[in-house]
């Protein structure tokens, strides 16, 4: 796709200014408001490289945080990364405690250098089942969102640990224990009840690794029609800004399509009746 130009000269460089370019472009044409991000490969980056599975982890962090800023420069409100699935507390002790120390450690560097969340203005979110998360890790994730709640500008929903079956009955329980009259049960309620309630609508679900699963990700939000799709093959790690601004530019050009279809049929529909 564009991983031609690491072959030319001074490609990084090269990237750098493309990447700002296609960013300033792009900020003017349709945005998605809110995307969700399945970050998935990790290990399989690590048994590539041949390095340990925790620094696999470890660069799907980094990766995360470059994705995260150029979606924020691009005019990106909400960004949503599943980090942790209730299921991975079946993985390996070893595995998920890399996974919990790694959480403690990047969000309390957030939370005490805090550059990027001030740089975007970025409001933490953290959604999930938290009491399943060991108490340090849940200190410092409420440390995160106490310390950005005011920031106004955008969001990171950091899903830690979720599955939307978990969010989807979370809702109806908080309902239920509000004494709700069933007649009064409905779909707008039970999304009000989400982990994801008062937030722009999910617009773009990525997922990377050639996986063609939704791995109990968004599954309320992602029903939507006007809902995009992107599966790419790359691994989470080796995803890198311009993969993200190719994608970007897709959505544009398919949302102005459908803009233009929709006219075309309102038009044609007009005539029709006169
Ligand atoms: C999926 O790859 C990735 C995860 C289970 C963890 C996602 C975490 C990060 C990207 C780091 C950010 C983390 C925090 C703490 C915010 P996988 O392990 O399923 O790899 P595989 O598909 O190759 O087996
Ligand atoms: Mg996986």
């Amino acid at each position: 796709m564009m991983d031609w130009i690491n072959v030319l000269p001074k490609a990084g460089y090269l990237q750098e200014q493309l990447k700002n370019v296609l960013a300033k472009i792009l900020t003017t044409g349709p945005v998605p408001k809110h995307i969700g991000f399945v970050m998935d490969g990790n290990r399989r980056f690590a048994r590539k490289h041949k390095i340990e599975l925790k620094e696999g982890h470890n660069a799907g962090f980094e990766s995360m945080a470059k994705i995260l800023e150029i979606c924020y420069e691009c005019g990106v409100e909400s960004c949503t990364v599943f980090a942790f699935s209730i299921e991975n507390f079946k993985r390996n002790k070893f595995e998920v405690d890399w996974l919990m120390e790694l959480a403690k450690l990047r969000f309390s560097q957030m939370v005490e250098q805090g550059e990027i969340c001030e740089q975007f203005g970025i409001k933490i979110k953290v959604l999930g089942d938290k009491s399943l998360l060991p108490i340090e890790v849940l200190k410092v994730l409420n440390q995160a969102e106490e310390i950005t709640k005011n920031n106004n500008r955008a969001i990171l929903n950091v899903c830690f640990p979720y599955t939307a079956r978990n969010e989807i009955t979370n809702s109806i329980k908080t309902i239920i224990s509000k004494k709700t009259e069933v007649e009064l049960i409905d779909e707008q309620l039970i999304e009000n009840n989400l982990y994801t309630k008062n937030q722009a609508p999910l617009d773009l679900l990525i997922r990377t690794s050639g996986v063609t699963r939704l791995s109990d990700f968004l599954l309320w939000q992602v029903v939507d029609k006007n809902v995009e799709i992107e599966l790419v093959d790359t691994l989470w790690p080796d995803l890198t800004p311009l993969h993200i601004i190719w994608i970007l530019i897709k959505f544009s050009f398919k949302k102005n399509y459908s803009r233009q279809r929709n006219n075309y049929d309102e038009d044609v529909g007009s005539k029709k009746v006169l």
